[in-house]
């Protein structure tokens, strides 16, 4: 977790005392007044950089000035268009601290006094996040990392001592939300060797250890034998590494029973099986269990803010391995549901582990259902890496996971989940196949989810493009940002 404190105060820009100020500005031609006092204290220093054009506010445009004696380093970063914006912010902050965390300032101190800001852009709640999330790096595994950034403290000036408390809750809040993104990735990026289904399943001991509002169990894979997980069991089949389902509890609302339920995807390693994938590239499925990282940072964002709401994290974890004792194509299953399945690619295997989680989902009569999951090659062929795929059997659950994905900049997009795609997945030797064809790859494989999910109002994002990065590979942490925005304005 993260060492960084972010606090808010009022007060005039010049009379800080910092190791680094940092002065925003939207596009301009000259001085805004509120910056005049300031300027004196800088010798003129901002008056000469604007008047030699060399800063005019842009977005994402970061000037330093040489220190004086009351400022050691002074900032000046641009915010572009006025009113500011939520994604301009973002990309500000981000900016913002490439620029800061290459100085030795062991603090920093945002004045927006002469910001421009549209009321729904919530600029403190952004910092927080984006500030938390520009912080992370992965090291774990790195004999000699970098050091990190010497800032250890943000502060916000904000204009009115009334503002002070909003401001350092919504920066806090933030921060929650930057932890659980950055914890999603940390999780994400480890290697296959040690983020293995046992690794995770403590990781969810660790996060009941932390917080007395989280529970959490692991389900052996001859738990799940007797409840008949034969879909699951099929994809661990060929791995030395033993399943996991793993449960968890977050109770942040006393006053009621509803609760919501993460099912995430959680193959740690995906080989593609017996359907082995091409070499090239392979070493990327280690990011096969970003569903379930996503729920592990959900579940520590939620329960770092205390959201008044109930949660269950379900995570179906495994290894996907060719072997003797692998599952072959043509194998014949029968899932919790009581639904056979016959497996014509191994490397379909996202659905096999999810569809047995979906009908577990069940036991815990929920108010919504959404899993996640990097799912298919072809949602990245279909969207990208910008877009989440979003399916949904319930209009208004894929409204509200729409909105929050707007509102977070962590955006979904809704895809059919028609009946006339349900075809593809017939087979002449079971229930269904696992797989419908090149068509539509994303589709179907919503489709095959769709069957073991009508109890509740249920809906799934696939997550393989949004999930991580190939070029500078590494996870994103997304979308725990979208999910944790649904979950607070859940009751
Ligand atoms: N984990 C993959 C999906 C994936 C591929 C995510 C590339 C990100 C990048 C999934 O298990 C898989 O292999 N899906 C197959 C399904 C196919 C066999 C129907 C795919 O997308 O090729
Ligand atoms: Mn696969
Ligand atoms: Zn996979």
């Amino acid at each position: 977790m993260s060492d960084l404190v972010f606090t808010a105060k009022s007060g005039a820009p010049e009379a800080q005392k910092t190791s680094c100020l940092v002065v925003t500005m939207n596009k301009t031609k000259s001085l805004p007044a509120s910056l005049s006092n300031l300027d004196s204290a800088l010798e003129g220093a901002m008056r000469r950089v604007i008047k030699s054009k060399d800063f005019n506010g842009d977005a994402k445009q970061v000037v330093s000035l040489s220190p004086t004696d009351g400022f050691p380093r002074v900032i000046l970063l641009g915010l572009g268009e006025s009113p500011l914006q939520a994604p301009t912010a973002r990309q500000a902050a981000a900016t913002l601290w490439a620029a800061a965390s290459k100085t030795q300032a062991k603090d920093l101190v945002i004045d927006l006094s002469a910001a421009s800001i549209d009321s729904s852009c919530d600029i403190a709640q952004i910092l927080g996040q984006e500030i938390t999330a520009a912080t992370y790096r992965y090291t774990r595994t790195i004999s000699k990392p970098k050091p990190s950034s010497s800032i250890k403290k943000v502060t916000l000036l904000v204009a009115s001592k009334n503002d002070i408390n909003a401001t350092k809750a919504a920066l806090v809040s933030g921060h929650a939300i930057g932890q659980g993104i950055n914890y999603a990735r940390e999780l994400a990026n480890l290697p296959g060797n040690i983020c293995t289904p046992t690794y995770l399943a403590q990781q969810a001991e660790e996060l009941a250890n932390t917080f007395s509002s989280i529970s959490a169990e692991a389900l052996s894979e001859t738990d799940m034998c007797e409840l008949g997980m034969h879909s699951l069991l099929s994809v661990s089949a060929g791995s030395d590494q033993e399943a996991k389902l793993i449960i968890m509890h977050y109770k942040g609302d006393d006053t009621t029973d509803a609760q919501h339920c993460l099912v995430g995807k959680g193959i740690t390693f995906d080989t593609g099986g017996i359907s082995l994938k091409p070499g090239a590239k392979m070493d990327e499925m280690k990011f096969d269990m970003g569903g379930a990282a996503s729920v592990f940072g959900t579940l520590q964002a939620i329960a770092m803010l205390e959201a008044k709401v109930n949660v269950v994290g379900i995570v179906a974890a495994a290894e996907n391995m060719p072997s003797g004792s692998a599952t072959k194509p043509g194998d014949v299953v029968t899932s919790m549901a009581g639904l056979t399945i016959e497996i014509l690619n191994t490397d379909a295997e996202g659905r096999l582990v999810l569809c047995d989680a979906l009908t577990y989902a069940e036991r815990f009569n929920p108010q919504s259902v959404v899993d996640i999951a990097t799912l298919t090659g072809a949602c990245v062929v279909a969207l990208g890496h910008h877009a989440t795929g979003l399916y949904a059997n319930s209009d208004e659950l894929a409204e509200k996971l729409l909105a929050s994905g707007e509102a977070t900049g962590d955006r979904a997009w809704r895809m059919p989940l028609w009946d006339e795609y349900q075809s593809q997945l017939d087979s002449p030797f079971a229930d269904m196949g696992n797989i419908g064809g090149p068509a539509a790859g994303s589709v179907t494989a919503a489709c095959f989810l769709s069957r073991f999910a009508k109890a509740y109002p249920w809906a799934h994002l696939d997550i393989a493009g949004s999930a991580w990065n190939s070029a500078p590979k590494g996870a994103t942490g997304r979308p725990v940002a979208l999910l944790t925005e649904y979950l607070k304005s859940q009751r």
